[in-house]
């Protein structure tokens, strides 16, 4: 008998109480500490073809994920207020390591709905999985924090969790060097402690991960098998968001035709923009360098 059981959806909080009433017809928005969120972007603008979206990629300071916990709260709060600055509705955190550390500060200090990553992942990877052990790549951060087996084992107790830290992919997926001979070795390398475990279910914990997934997951079908089942928490976050905004009547007016996607960065934003277009699959108008 499976001990599957449901866990709370998201955890969105209008935070403080007495929250501010928002307009629903302004814009989502979403940030990470690069270019990996716009996996979550992308992921959104299917589920949720008529919102606007602010997109805030902190390329002056990634990576975060080999950062300490007071260090990434710090900088998620500055990126958190630039976004409520330019009036966002609710900002959905497209990294996992900022998600594993700040959600709650972010909550507490922000006056509006906050939406993590982590728990739309693990709920994907507990339906997904019938051995009951669960892979997670992720940053040395977010493996730290012991976030994933927290919501891993909420949604089932079987459930054995398996956390390998993957830092080197951060860059690869950075620099776009996402195929060859050098990202297959490294994630080759990240996935073989995972192969012994046995695990049938391998969650990218890390928002910049799926832009390696090919490579990913042709190492670990050869390592684990086909049966072996890859989880990007993207469109499980999409879903939940679509959700929230539906039942809160947040949605944007349809009526007002397809959304817009404005791209902010903190560094150059020239490689930035090369991989928007190809991950996007439209061609956002260029992103603009901004200082926190
Ligand atoms: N995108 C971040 C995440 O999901 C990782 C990149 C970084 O280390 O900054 O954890």
């Amino acid at each position: 008998m499976s001990t599957l059981r449901s866990i709370p959806a998201a955890r969105p909080t209008s935070g403080a109480p007495g929250a501010s009433p928002r307009s629903a017809n302004g814009p989502l928005g979403v940030f990470d500490s690069g270019l990996g969120g716009l996996t979550v972007v992308r992921a959104l603008r299917a589920a949720l073809p008529h919102e606007d979206i602010v997109y805030l990629g902190d390329t002056a300071r990634v990576p975060y994920g080999t950062k300490g916990p007071a260090t990434v709260t710090r900088y998620a709060m500055t990126c958190a207020n630039h976004l409520v600055a330019r009036g966002v509705k609710a900002i959905v955190i497209a990294c996992n390591t900022v998600s594993a550390v700040a959600p709650e500060r972010l909550r507490v200090e922000l006056d509006l709905p906050v939406i993590g990553v982590i728990d739309p992942g693990a709920r994907a990877a507990a339906e997904a999985t019938r051995t009951f052990k669960v892979g997670v790549l992720a940053t040395a951060g977010t493996i730290a924090s012991g976030a994933y087996p927290r919501a891993l084992s909420a949604c089932s107790t079987r459930i054995e969790t398996y956390g390998q830290a993957a830092p080197l992919l951060v860059p690869l997926a950075e620099e776009g060097w996402t195929r060859g001979e050098v990202p297959r070795l490294a994630a080759r390398r990240y996935l073989e402690p995972l192969a012994r475990a046995g695990v049938d279910v391998v969650v990218l914990g890390c928002t910049h991960y799926p832009l390696l997934l090919d490579v990913i997951e042709s190492e670990a079908k050869a390592l684990l098998g086909n049966h072996v089942r890859m989880i990007d928490s993207a469109r499980a976050v999409a879903r939940e968001v679509a959700a929230f905004l539906e039942n809160r009547s947040l949605l944007r007016d349809a009526a007002r035709g397809e959304g817009s996607v404005k791209l902010l960065v903190t560094d150059l934003p020239k490689s930035f923009d090369a991989t928007a277009s190809r991950f996007l699959g439209s061609n956002p108008e260029g992103a603009e360098q901004v200082d926190l």
